[in-house]
């Protein structure tokens, strides 16, 4: 990326050398681009918050800057990006949109999330330490910037503004002008599940902003809550990229025995997934872990993975992660564990299964989903 004050080599994480996706995109060049030609001042504590892969932190790195995040691809590229560019990583403080924000924020870069609820929260979480002379950018792709972007910036920090376009990007400029009212935080939102769910059927799920499908239960989990597998004993189960931990919350609920281990990469996803089993008083053994999919879990260790996989990274389409998931239950299922995975019925997932395991059974189908099983051989 060629920032103004030099070139930097960034990649995403984890790095795949097929992965043709790159770490920064124009709204990262032009928001330094900006900064550089206004000689804005970057002193005191410059928060950049939503930096997908760690290029603005990178960039900035002289200005001792602090990060906030909850993604935790976007953290570990941010620590392998500052190394690669001989950057002490101490030079970054790396706080994510689960820990307490500081007090005090002269600076505030905003790189636009998909989730507007992450949005709405993350102002609202900085708002008090933001003052009359914090400078607030932000910045995005122009489909990334919407009218409602611009009103949560209005309603949240103050008058708000954005750039011209410049390759497809542009930025937002907004004046603080501090209320000395805290604003009320509608995050985390709960809510009851429906009827016909099986175990968690008039539930409650807790949703931390910026969480898959917060204020409703997605269509897909549904069908996939009414056709988990029913298995008693005790067993090592993952909920794989748990999002709110209502499919793992489902297995603990209905099978006290389990072990279930939720996993996530996103922070908010985790602590959702927490507060959802906690909310639910469910016995028996759990653990929370932000992660990338099933790094860290030892082989041959699992009798169970449930997934509902993502296919998007921020606004691009892709099966990058579903193909990791994938491979990496293959690795942490013992002999005869299995996979049980609920998709698009587009996605053609059974194809990929098939390929990595042998073997693929539809469980169950409807017009638009699929629930596979795999064997582990
Ligand atoms: C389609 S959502 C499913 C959420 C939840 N299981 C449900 O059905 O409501 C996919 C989840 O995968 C998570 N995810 C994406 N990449 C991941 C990764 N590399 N490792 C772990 N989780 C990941 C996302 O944060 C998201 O919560």
């Amino acid at each position: 990326m060629t920032t103004p004050w030099g070139e930097l080599a960034l990649a995403r994480f984890p790095e795949d050398p097929r992965e043709r996706l790159r770490a920064w995109d124009a709204s990262d060049e032009y928001l330094l681009r900006h900064l550089a030609d206004q000689e804005t001042s970057l002193s005191g504590t410059v928060v950049a918050v939503g930096d997908r892969w760690g290029a603005l932190v990178t960039a900035l790195a002289a200005h001792r800057p602090v990060q906030i995040t909850d993604s935790f691809l976007a953290q570990e590229a941010t620590r392998a990006n500052l190394e690669r560019n001989g950057v002490e990583t101490g030079s970054v403080r790396l706080l994510t949109t689960q820990d307490p924000p500081p007090d005090r924020v002269d600076v505030l870069l905003v790189r636009v999330p998909k989730s507007l609820a992450l949005l709405e929260d993350q102002l609202l979480r900085l708002a008090p330490a933001v003052h009359e002379g914090t400078v607030v950018v932000g910045t995005g792709m122009v489909k990334e910037i919407h009218t409602s972007t611009l009103r949560l910036f209005e309603r949240i920090l103050g008058p708000t503004r954005t750039s011209l376009a410049e390759k497809k990007a542009r930025l937002i400029f907004c004046t603080p002008e501090p209320s000395g009212e805290p604003t009320a935080n509608p995050w985390p939102y709960s809510y009851t599940l429906p009827d016909g769910i099986g175990p968690v059927s008039g539930r409650t799920v807790v949703n931390h902003a910026g969480v898959f499908c917060a204020d409703r239960l997605d269509i897909g989990t549904r069908f996939f809550l009414q056709h988990l597998p029913v298995t008693k004993g005790t067993r090592r189960v993952v909920d794989l990229g748990c999002g709110n931990g209502v499919v793992g919350t489902a297995v603990a609920l209905a099978d006290p025995e389990a072990e279930v281990l939720f996993v996530d990469e996103s922070f908010q996803a985790v602590a959702s997934a927490k507060a959802t089993y906690k909310a639910n008083g469910v016995p028996g053994h759990a653990e929370f872990r932000v992660g990338d999919g099933l790094a860290g879990v030892p082989a041959g260790s699992v009798d169970l993975v449930l997934s509902n996989p993502p296919f998007h990274s921020h606004q691009a389409t892709t099966d990058t992660t579903a193909w990791r998931m994938f491979s990496g239950a293959r690795r942490a299922l013992r002999p005869g564990g299995e996979l049980w995975v609920i998709g698009n019925r587009h996605l053609g997932y059974h194809v990929k299964l098939r390929r990595l395991f042998g073997n693929s059974r539809l469980v169950a189908g409807d017009p638009k989903f699929v629930v596979l099983k795999a064997v582990k051989t």
